[in-house]
């Protein structure tokens, strides 16, 4: 599994802040045996994260992108609406699901806007942008994106009971 991985933050991308959640995501991914094929940070700019995301699903560039940050309720946070500009369809069972397991963790997971979605064969997924969350989202969902990935790439058919 090829993942892109890509920090929403105006002060990541200024280095006024160390950007700690995607290296969280860097460790959890590759620990699951996944390849990273890119890391970067960009600010909290809908056009410019739209284009980022859209190109790299053209381009064939990852199966999965995992954004960090800019799920909540701030003017600045984007994230979700530049993902619903670029999707062809959204997954919300993925979303659901990390907002189910949270909402058992904190109750301002009710606070993060975070999408799925699928553009080309791309699978992408909005975390919020603490370490704290992205390790507890992340967590729960992992496990089940490769067969995901696999049924949208076309090399598995039927899912095996689980
Ligand atoms: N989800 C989990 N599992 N754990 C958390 O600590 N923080 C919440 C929420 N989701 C949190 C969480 C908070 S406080 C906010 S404001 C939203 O995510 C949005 O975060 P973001 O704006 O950094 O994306």
């Amino acid at each position: 599994m090829r993942v892109y991985i890509i920090t929403l933050s105006d002060k990541g991308y200024t280095n006024e802040r160390e950007d700690v959640s995607g290296k969280v995501i860097c460790e959890m991914v590759t620990e699951k045996g996944y390849t990273i094929v890119n890391y970067i940070i960009l600010p909290d700019e809908r056009d410019l994260i739209a284009n980022t995301l859209k190109e790299i699903c053209d381009k064939n560039e990852a199966d999965l992108i995992l954004t960090t940050g800019g799920t909540g309720l701030s003017k600045r946070d984007v994230t979700p609406q530049a993902t619903k500009d670029v999707v062809e369809y959204e997954v919300p069972g993925i979303a659901e699901a990390m907002r189910y397991n949270s909402l058992q963790i904190t109750k301002r997971a009710m606070l993060s806007r975070s999408i799925a979605g699928v553009r080309n064969t791309t699978l992408i997924i909005n975390l919020p942008g603490s370490p704290k969350a992205v390790k507890e989202n992340l967590e729960f969902i992992i496990d089940e994106l490769s067969h995901g990935i696999d049924i949208l790439k076309g090399s598995a058919s039927e899912c095996a009971r689980k």
